[in-house]
């Protein structure tokens, strides 16, 4: 069939109109939550929302965004933030880190306490299905919990993905979430069953989880006064001013000579000067100065 100049033009204005919407979506996206599609990942994009819409029985991108501006604190925001988000995570994912966390960070810091205040806390921010903080966890108790039988560990999980939060509370993992962790330590610290493997109770209890979102600044100040922030393979989905913004935010709840720790290829280079490098065996984190 051949389409004539008009159909052809129409179809163009509709592709066009389309492409302005999605691209307001986008924007709308990145002022609530940071997160930042390029053109790289507009595709990523596109498909999500299509399935969405489709879901919700909406008739065009036109119609989501109306009703995304319209309702900012609906249950579709959070609904959206669970399709968009990437949420890839598993056990024990940087070992070296939880070394130097057992080895330094964490004697350093308890050294450091006050006479009164005998609590560490931890926040695992941009927690995903909960593999992070429950690594901590079993770090914890694993090495550290019986040389400091009178110090408190608190560690906040937290993500923006209510799907994944729930996961994480439910604390049951496939064989790709465990396949980093050596025999011993599943066996002490899971229940494997048909069903997967199920972290046991002592190491759930050690979490607190929440929903929070990294870009908005009355939900991060929950937080405070935390003495180690790991926020790992979360900010490469941001650009460089929500970096910035995100970063001064998690600065000012750090404790003094608080510790930051980002994934392994991550980094503060031109994201923030606040803090000083600290360079350990293969391993390098941030401590505010
Ligand atoms: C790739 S996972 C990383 C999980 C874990 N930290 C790790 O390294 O294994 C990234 C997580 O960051 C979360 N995230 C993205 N943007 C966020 C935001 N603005 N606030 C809070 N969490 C966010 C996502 O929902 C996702 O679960």
């Amino acid at each position: 069939m051949l389409l004539n100049y008009d159909t052809i033009l129409l179809i163009y204005k509709v592709a066009t109109l389309e492409n302005d919407i999605l691209l307001k979506i986008r924007d709308l996206i990145y002022h609530n939550s940071g997160i930042y599609f390029n053109e790289n990942k507009f595709h990523l994009l596109e498909t999500r929302l299509k399935k969405r819409l489709e879901k919700l029985e909406f008739q065009s991108f036109e119609q989501y965004y109306d009703f995304l501006q319209a309702n900012k604190h609906s249950k579709e925001w959070k609904e959206l933030f669970d399709i968009i988000t990437i949420n890839e995570s598993f056990f024990f994912r940087a070992p070296e880190q939880l070394e130097v966390l057992q080895k330094y960070i964490i004697p350093e810091i308890i050294q450091n306490k006050k006479d009164n205040d005998a609590t560490v806390r931890i926040w695992s921010a941009g927690c995903s299905t909960g593999e992070e903080p429950y690594s901590i966890a079993i770090t914890i108790d694993e090495y550290l919990k019986s040389h400091y039988d009178k110090v408190k560990f608190q560690i906040l999980a937290s993500d923006i993905n209510t799907t994944t939060l729930k996961k994480a509370k439910r604390g049951l993992y496939n064989n790709y979430a465990v396949k980093n962790l050596p025999i011993e330590i599943l066996s002490k610290y899971f229940t494997i069953s048909d069903n997967g493997y199920m972290i046991n109770d002592n190491i759930k209890n050690m979490v607190r989880f929440a929903n929070i979102n990294l870009f908005d600044e009355n939900q991060v100040k929950i937080a405070h006064n935390v003495d180690i922030i790991f926020c790992e393979n979360v900010l490469i989905y941001f650009d460089i001013p929500s970096k910035e913004k995100t970063v001064a935010l998690l600065y000012d709840i750090l404790s003094p000579n608080g510790y930051l720790i980002l994934g392994y290829s991550e980094s503060l280079h031109g994201i923030s000067k606040d803090f000083s490098l600290i360079h350990f065996p293969k391993v390098i984190v941030y401590k505010k100065t």
